[in-house]
């Protein structure tokens, strides 16, 4: 599914670059290399990255 219309990120793109290390939406962008347009994307990238941070902290326990 696309996520980022503005850059045609899907999740897919976006979760490598979460996997990857990036910390919050902007660096998400940057990491695929391309720039926040609309921003309609970032609540949902910023779900994402919370959905990330959530599992890590589980997977630790
Ligand atoms: S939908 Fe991602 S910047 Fe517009």
């Amino acid at each position: 599914m696309i996520v980022c219309v503005c850059n045609r990120l899907n999740e897919q793109r976006i979760g490598a670059a979460i996997m990857s290390g990036a910390q919050c939406s902007d660096e998400v962008y940057t990491r695929c290399g391309v720039r926040k347009n609309c921003g309609r994307c970032q609540e949902t990238i910023d779900g994402m990255l919370e959905e990330n941070r959530r599992a890590l902290a589980l997977a630790a326990e």
